[in-house]
């Protein structure tokens, strides 16, 4: 299983990992949370996560994200429910008196039976880095207020946490979830989401209004930090049978990202810089085979990653190219066999997914030399590849993933098996945060305490 290695640190990598497994077994049980392995039902409408905030015309399911390229824009969102009301919002900087002004604008949208309320949408740009700012909404009627915080200036050695959580819900399970990643002493400043938000199209006629509580429930974090959407299958809302036959209908006209600011054409995939990382959002439910505006878009967009000034290169998408549970078994190997051999050439990082409802964490694998006639279909090491991590757990109302597969199909190194065994029955990581720094070991925390830690030195680019 050890191939050559032709690099001297990656034999030191090597050993670190294994040192880390054991590290792992003690570190980890030593969470207080145990995620049960049993079914969450939807919190009830009636819930305190989805109460409507009280005012007329009160702005609720208030979210931001990042609003342009390099991270001095951020996009804030917020639904009125009963008149258009103001598309501005109102901001400043903490310590200044000069308060500043943007305009956003205003969309609605049916689907089947359902309405949406007023759905606005504003980009305040050219903000300074690593500041304080609030922000008020619902000018001219209720106003509420609430603030973020910029990242720092892109650049090689700025230490940023990213949180991940992927597959979200609205269950008990999912409110525990965001709990502790709210409580992780580990503090994410940005969220990446890596798919299926609210499960309102597990209700009957893809019930909306189940949207429009996702939105209240997530509104406690995420009017304060970024989350950094990318859609999954629960996105799609495809409903031909009750005349909804447009992909992505909720989805896109709810979470806005700044796709253009990275020339995308589609608000399903588009990238971002933030502080140390590259960003990349995929989206596997669009075309992405040779030829199509995905495919272009990203063969494009790898090969400008300036990894002097961002080294840290991160793939987002919902179907994970590596999966050893029976669960979605090998339903990303069409992307993998787009694009993995780009994700080896240019040395991505990291690729996270969600979709399976576990966790779980591949060695350092690249599968690209198979080609269906030479047989050569086993996964072998390979410094340039990425890590693959899954991050699926995030609670939603159909359960954990925890069967794995027996077949023969080219998976992960299973190196990590008993990490990944142990933290999917007795801990599970429902937020990570990655300490992203050069050097620095990739490190994904659960409740303040070392879950995993991997391989994660980066290697020469
Ligand atoms: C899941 O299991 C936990 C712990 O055993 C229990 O408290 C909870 O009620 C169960 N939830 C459901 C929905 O069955
Ligand atoms: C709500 O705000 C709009 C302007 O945004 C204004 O025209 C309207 O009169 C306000 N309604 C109330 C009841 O304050
Ligand atoms: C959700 O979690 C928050 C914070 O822990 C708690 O205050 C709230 O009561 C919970 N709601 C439900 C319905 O579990
Ligand atoms: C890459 O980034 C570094 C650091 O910001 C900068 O000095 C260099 O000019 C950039 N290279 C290119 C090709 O833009
Ligand atoms: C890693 O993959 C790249 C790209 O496929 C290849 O050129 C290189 O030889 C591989 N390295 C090892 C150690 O297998």
């Amino acid at each position: 299983m050890v191939p050559k290695w032709v690099c001297a640190g990656f034999v030191y990598l090597l050993l670190g990992l294994i040192l880390n497994v054991a590290e792992f077994c003690n570190g980890g049980m030593t969470s207080g949370y145990q995620r049960p392995n049993n079914l969450s039902f939807d919190m009830p409408l009636d819930s305190d996560v989805f109460r409507v905030p009280p005012g007329y015309n009160a702005p609720q399911q208030v979210h931001i994200t990042q609003g342009d390229y390099e991270g001095r824009g951020v996009i804030i969102s917020w639904i009125t429910p009963d008149e258009p009301g103001s598309n501005t919002v109102v901001y400043w900087a903490e310590n200044t008196e000069l308060k500043n002004c943007a305009d956003g604008i205003v969309v609605t949208y049916k689907y089947f039976d359902y309405t949406s309320g007023f759905i606005h949408h504003c980009t305040i740009k050219d903000l300074e880095f690593d500041t304080k700012y609030y922000y008020e909404v619902g000018i001219g009627n209720t106003t509420r207020q609430f603030w973020f915080i910029t990242p720092p200036k892109v650049g090689p050695d700025v230490p940023y946490t990213f949180g991940l959580i992927g597959d979200l819900g609205q269950t008990y399970d999912s409110n525990t979830t965001l709990t502790h990643y709210e409580l992780n002493p580990a503090k994410g400043q940005a969220l990446l989401f890596v798919g299926d938000l609210s499960y309102a199209d597990d209700y009957p006629f893809h019930d909306n209004n189940r949207w429009d509580t996702w939105g209240r429930f997530i509104e406690r974090n995420a009017a304060h930090q970024p989350w950094i959407w990318t859609a999954g299958n629960h996105e799609i809302d495809f409903a031909p049978a009750i005349g909804e036959s447009i992909p992505f209908k909720p989805y896109t006209h709810r979470f806005f990202v700044p796709y253009e600011a990275s020339e995308s054409t589609s608000p399903l995939w588009y990238s971002i810089k933030r502080a140390s990382a590259y960003i990349i959002v995929m989206s596997s439910y669009s075309a992405f085979g040779k030829y199509t505006p995905q495919y272009k878009w990203f063969t494009n967009k790898v090969t400008e990653v300036n990894r002097t000034e961002t080294p840290w290169l991160i793939v987002l998408m919902h179907p994970p190219m590596y999966n050893s549970y029976v669960s979605h078994y090998m339903e990303g190997e069409t992307m993998r066999v787009m694009y993995e051999p780009w994700f080896v050439e240019y040395k991505v990082d990291v690729v996270f997914a969600g979709h399976v409802h576990a966790y779980e964490r591949s060695e350092r694998v690249s599968n690209v030399a198979y080609n269906i006639i030479n047989g050569l279909c086993t996964p072998v090491n390979n410094h340039s590849a990425p890590v693959y991590i899954t991050i699926g757990d995030g609670g939603n109302q159909e359960g954990l993933s925890t069967a794995h597969s027996h077949t023969t199909q080219p998976t992960v190194k299973p190196a990590l098996d008993m990490a990944f065994l142990t933290l999917r029955t007795g801990l599970m990581p429902t937020s990570v945060g990655i300490g992203i720094k050069m050097d620095m070991p990739l490190k994904l925390t659960h409740n303040g305490f070392t879950t995993d830690t991997g391989n994660h030195r980066k290697s020469p680019l």
